[in-house]
Parts: structure tokens; sequence; C-alpha cells
């Protein structure tokens, strides 16, 4: 396994970063997929054992299930100065604006209950996972400058935003002398690759970390089109994401498949191979040995710039999908939050 710092932070992290998000009790949230307790336990131990020492997961995957999950598992195989874990906060809900709680008490409530479910005292990285129109960004960087500050959140990530939005973020961030987010993860692999147009070069000139997800856009660029598996049937939320362009990324997934013949490896190695030679640390889904033995080998898989050119050729622009193609107003006549409050700048 290589190891890598993430952007310019203090931590060390493994190449690839396994997914959490598989991980969780099936009743009780959006996957009906999810592993269980015991074999979530053998996965994160395989993944361990390969020399991953970076975890993802989120407070909204299965209800938490999944951070308890990891947690119980990273203190029982690992020692906790070893893992750089990272999980993700959700937008206040309605509920909590009518009762009057600030995107500070948002935060710090959400990260308490992150802390209990992993059993930890502090995470190592902080992600807010989407945009909250309804909270101001200044608020949201207090809050997260407020934990970061009180140790249990050593830095913080973001994730589905727009380059724009992380700019104005940080240049805030900067001005009042909070914490910076260090850290990106978006919806980037080879057959969505809208990030390049402006997150891609932006966090290369900042220094900042790319952590990309659904690397292998939630299985399809491991397999030939027309192979089906248990998830790709059940999982509506990734169909509904990749669906409409099946045919347009066909031809670049059959190019995936060639080249894999071709030098002798999987599908999956080519896919994160070329992944690896954009980002950081790409974030695999894994919810099997093999699926952990691919992604660790890709690492150490070297495309020629004639097959990364061969890859990319056939890409065409693709709409927003999922979450990123709700980042946006509710309304054409709400106001953006920042032009209500007196931190322009
Ligand atoms: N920030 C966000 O909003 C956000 C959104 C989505 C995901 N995430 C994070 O990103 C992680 C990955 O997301 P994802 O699961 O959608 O995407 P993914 O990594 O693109 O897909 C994972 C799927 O790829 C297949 N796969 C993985 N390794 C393989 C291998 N070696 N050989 C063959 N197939 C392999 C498996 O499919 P089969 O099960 O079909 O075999 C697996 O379920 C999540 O766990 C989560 O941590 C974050």
């Amino acid at each position: 396994m290589e190891y890598t710092k993430l952007g310019y932070s203090e931590l060390t992290v493994s190449r690839i970063c396994m997914g959490c998000m598989g991980f969780g009790d099936a009743i009780q949230g959006q996957h009906a997929w999810t592993l269980d307790e015991e074999h979530s336990r053998e996965i994160i131990r395989h993944g361990l054992e390969n020399g991953i020492n970076f975890f993802d997961t989120a407070i909204a995957y299965q209800s938490g299930t999944s951070e308890q999950y990891v947690g119980r598992a990273l203190r029982d195989f690992a020692r906790r100065d070893e893992t750089v874990v990272a999980t993700k906060f959700l937008p206040r809900t309605q509920e909590e604006i009518d009762s009057g709680i600030t995107g500070q008490q948002h935060i710090e409530r959400m990260l308490n209950k992150s802390l209990q479910n992993l059993g930890m005292d502090y995470v190592d990285l902080y992600i807010y996972h989407m945009w909250d129109w309804q909270t101001p960004i200044e608020d949201i960087l207090d809050g997260l400058n407020r934990m970061v500050q009180a140790g249990k959140t050593r830095y913080i990530g973001i994730s589905n935003c727009f380059a724009w939005q992380l700019a104005k973020a940080n240049a805030l961030a900067e001005k009042e002398g909070w914490a910076k987010f260090i850290s990106v993860q978006g919806h980037y692999n080879l057959i969505f690759r809208e990030e390049e147009r402006e997150m891609v070069p932006y966090c290369n000139e900042e220094g900042i970390a790319l952590t990309p997800y659904s690397a292998l856009a939630s299985g399809r660029l491991s397999r030939k089109p027309g192979e089906t598996s248990e998830r790709l049937q059940k999982d509506a939320y990734a169909r509904f994401k990749y669906d409409a362009t099946a045919e347009q990324d066909g031809v670049i997934i059959g190019r995936v498949a060639e080249i894999a013949e071709k030098r002798g490896v999987t599908m999956t190695e080519v896919s994160l191979a070329w992944l690896l030679t954009k980002v950081t640390a790409p974030v695999v889904g894994a919810t099997k040995f093999h699926h952990v033995d691919g992604a660790v080998k890709a690492t150490e898989l070297e495309l020629t710039g004639e097959e990364i050119a061969y890859l990319e050729a056939p890409y065409v622009p693709h709409a927003l999908a999922g979450v990123m193609a709700q980042n946006k107003p509710a309304s054409a006549k709400e106001k953006h939050v920042w032009s209500t409050g007196n931190q322009k700048i």
C-alpha cells in the first residue's frame, strides 16, 4: 500500500480510503444492501491487514449504525493513532431551524452523536456532507472551528460542493482565522468527470486533498456492461445517478475492459489506477474481501499515457446527478445566505 499526506495536513493516509456506507443495519436507512456487523468487521479487518488506514463513514449511513460498526471494529483491530477516521454531518433539519438551533449548536450536537456512535473522543476529519442552503456559511465555519479548538476533530473537509463554494468558504475562514477545509469528497470517476472543470485545478492550486466518492461508479466500472450484481439491482439511488447515461458510459466501460484484458488485470484496477493519477485517495466501497484486494492492487498499476488518453477520449459532459443536482436554493426567489449577513468577503 502507498501512503501520502492528506493535502497540506499532518494526516498520513493510505491511497485507498475504505468507504463505509456499505456497513450498517440494513433495515435502518437508505440502503437495503448493507452488511451486518459481523461481516462489516471482517471487511474492515481485511482492509487494515492490507494497509488501509483511512476510513470514511457518516452519521447518515444507516442511521449511525455504520459509525457504530466502524468504531467498534477499529477499537478491536487497530490503534487509534494509526488510523484516520472521517465522518460527516448533515444540514440542519427544519425542526431544528424552527426551534432556533443555530448552525454552531447543530454541528456540536451532530459531532457529539457521531463520537458517541464511534466510541471515540475525536475524529481526524469532520466533513460537511452537503451544502446547507438554510444555514449561513459563517455559522458552519464558526461551528466547525469550535470543534477543532475543542479537540473533537483534527481537521475539516467538505463534500458535494462547487469550487466557488469551497473557495469562498476557505477565504472567509482565512479572514476570520478559522480552520479551513483541507479536503474535498466529490463525485468523480471515469464516467463522471465534472469535477475536472473547476474543482480539480482549484484543489491542486491550493494543496487541498481530493478524496472522491463512487470511484467505481458504484460498481459499474468494475464489470462489463450487461453484467449485474445484487447491489446493482438493489441500489436504486445509484441507478438514478447512472441509468440515464448508461449507453454513452458503456463505451468507456468497454475500453476499461479492453485495457484490463490486455494488461491481465481486473477492470477495478484499471478504473482506480486512472483515478489515482488524478487524486489523493479515492473512497472505495467494499463489502467483499475481493473488493478490498482489487482496490489495493490498483495502487500498483501504472497506466501509460496512451492508455489514459484512450480511456478519457469518449467522455462527454454529464448533467449533475445525485446530491450535487440539488445543490441550489430551494426556490429561485430564495436569497443566498451570504447576501443576508455581514460576512461578505
Ligand atoms: N459524500 C457523499 O455524498 C458520498 C456519496 C456516496 C458514497 N460516498 C462514500 O464513498 C464510498 C464508495 O461509494 P460507492 O459504494 O457508491 O462507490 P464505489 O466505490 O464506486 O462502488 C463500490 C462497488 O464497486 C464494486 N467493487 C468495489 N471493489 C471491487 C472490486 N475489487 N472488484 C469488483 N467490484 C468491486 C462493488 O460492487 P458490487 O457490490 O456490485 O460487487 C462495490 O459495492 C461509500 O462507502 C461512502 O463512504 C460518499
